[in-house]
């Protein structure tokens, strides 16, 4: 069934496998992708996915999240995208184009700024975002995002991809108008489980005036907000306990997707928890040297930042390691029965997502009915053959993905890839494996609005023998 073709309208998926949204620092400076990212996505394109959904690119010209991430708000981000989907569907791979606003939870900025702590109600989180606390935003701020949503959807359109998918998930803003332990509102976007969900109900039918009816549209949406994973200090306490501790539960999400039906949404792509990352987005481990990283690095932008950075950097690594992987799991296909439930309610087309890596696993996870559609972020990273290993009927690659976690935290500063050292033989390998990300060597050419000269080098292997003196671990 996993090589099966599936439409949902006039898009045709070759096969049941999707790459799943990868953020990475792959834009200019001013948010314009580049080349890195063309060959980052065309190589998933090459190797077998149906179709690609894009990171999420930013619908908000102040709130980056985080810098060097791709952007569509402006008109200027268009043709670049243009170009490199034309390249990507010419691989037979639909391209679909996430957008999103981070809300109070953007992560990095090059000066602390008050836009960057924007959400629906006040209020103190030390996990997420870098703000110390949230400001409520008005109703005119309201507006304005559904106007940038809408705008975003338009440059969508004018891209050339196949489809839209609107992020509802991830603790991002829409997400956190919808959580009853963020949402204190008492207007028309608070107060009960209809009003939290006006954000997102104006923002699909935004986006649907501006790209049509017959352009595919999607949903990023949570099934769960189960706020109380991972354990963070979030305030004010919310009555009663449990929408503190659980926040929306399926029930809840069942009914939104029934509403997301009705408004025309075309398919809903399941994932789970509340905030990037989380236990139920991304099953695994908390990766405590990369939230070390990660907190150090934006320390500088504010009192709880640096009050974050301090936690990190003072507990003793073992006790940390044990506090933050409370509720973690490793459970594969974490979601599935929450995307059957969701998939049941709605009877819209579904994509699952989290801790798909085996064969057989996607396989009944199709056969049962649960999903039309798998995506996976973190094993084709770790093996971007591994489409083509399901091909030739192998159950599992040799080296895994290890869902540690490490690349969806280091995303933020770094260069995509794996950074598990289990999976190498050496730190060199690693290394190597980590550059060739972004430059491979079949297709080294700039892209139309480079000037010419700007393709990466030829590839000399200069690179690897430097790594190769670099001691292993
Ligand atoms: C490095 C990295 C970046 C990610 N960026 C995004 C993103 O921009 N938008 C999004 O919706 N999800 C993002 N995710 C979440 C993945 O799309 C996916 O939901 C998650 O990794 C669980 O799927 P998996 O078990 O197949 O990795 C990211 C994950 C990783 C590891």
């Amino acid at each position: 069934m996993i090589f099966e073709p599936f439409s949902i309208g006039d898009v045709t998926f070759k096969n049941r496998i999707v790459r799943s949204s990868i953020g990475g620092r792959m834009a200019y400076y001013d948010g314009t992708v580049n080349n890195a990212w063309k060959n980052f996505e065309l190589r998933f394109a090459k190797t077998g996915v149906s179709a690609i959904v894009s990171a999420t690119l930013n619908v908000n010209p102040i709130r980056w999240s985080p810098l060097e991430y791709p952007q569509i708000s402006d008109d200027k981000f268009v043709p670049p995208l243009r170009e490199a989907i034309a390249a990507i569907q010419a691989e037979d791979c639909r391209y679909i184009i996430q957008i999103g606003d981070g809300g109070s939870h953007v992560q990095t900025s090059l000066f602390s700024q008050p836009q960057d702590g924007y959400g629906p109600s006040p209020g103190f989180d030390l996990l997420y975002g870098y703000r110390t606390r949230r400001t409520e935003m008005t109703v005119a701020d309201i507006e304005q995002t559904v106007h940038e949503f809408g705008q975003a959807a338009r440059r969508v359109r004018e891209t050339g991809a196949d489809g839209i998918e609107i992020t509802a998930s991830k603790g991002y803003l829409i997400h956190q108008f919808l959580n009853p332990a963020i949402n204190r509102r008492r207007d028309r976007y608070g107060g009960s489980v209809e009003r939290r969900f006006r954000l997102l109900r104006e923002v699909v039918e935004e986006v649907r005036r501006r790209v049509g009816d017959d352009f595919l549209l999607g949903v990023r949406i949570s099934a769960r907000d189960r706020n109380r994973l991972p354990l963070n200090l979030r305030w004010p306490i919310t009555w009663p306990p449990r929408t503190y501790l659980e926040g929306n539960d399926i029930g809840v999400y069942a009914r939104y997707a029934r509403w997301l039906r009705d408004l025309g949404v075309d398919y809903l792509h399941v994932s789970n928890g509340y905030g990037f990352i989380n236990p139920g987005e991304t099953p695994g481990r908390f990766p405590i040297d990369e939230a070390r990283q990660f907190a150090n690095s934006t320390r500088h932008l504010s009192a709880k930042a640096a009050f974050r950075a301090a936690i990190f950097n003072v507990l003793p690594r073992p006790l940390l390691d044990r506090i933050m992987n409370i509720g973690w799991t490793t459970g594969e296909a974490a979601n599935l029965d929450d995307a059957r439930r969701l998939r049941a309610e709605s009877g819209l087309p579904v994509i699952a997502n989290g801790g798909f890596q085996r064969r057989s696993v996607v396989q009944d996870a199709l056969a049962s009915g649960a999903c039309d559609l798998v995506s996976m972020a973190r094993p084709l990273l770790a093996n971007p053959d591994l489409v083509e290993l399901f091909r030739r009927g192998r159950e599992a690659p040799d080296r895994p993905c290890t869902l540690c976690n490490r690349c969806a935290m280091r995303t933020t500063l770094f260069p995509l890839g794996c950074y598990e050292p289990l999976r190498f033989d050496s730190s060199a390998d690693m290394e190597a494996q980590i550059l060739d990300w972004s430059a491979r060597p079949d297709v080294p050419e700039a892209l139309p609005w480079e000037p010419a000269g700007t393709a990466p080098p030829p590839r000399t292997g200069q690179g690897e023998k430097a790594f190769a003196r670099a001691p292993s671990r």
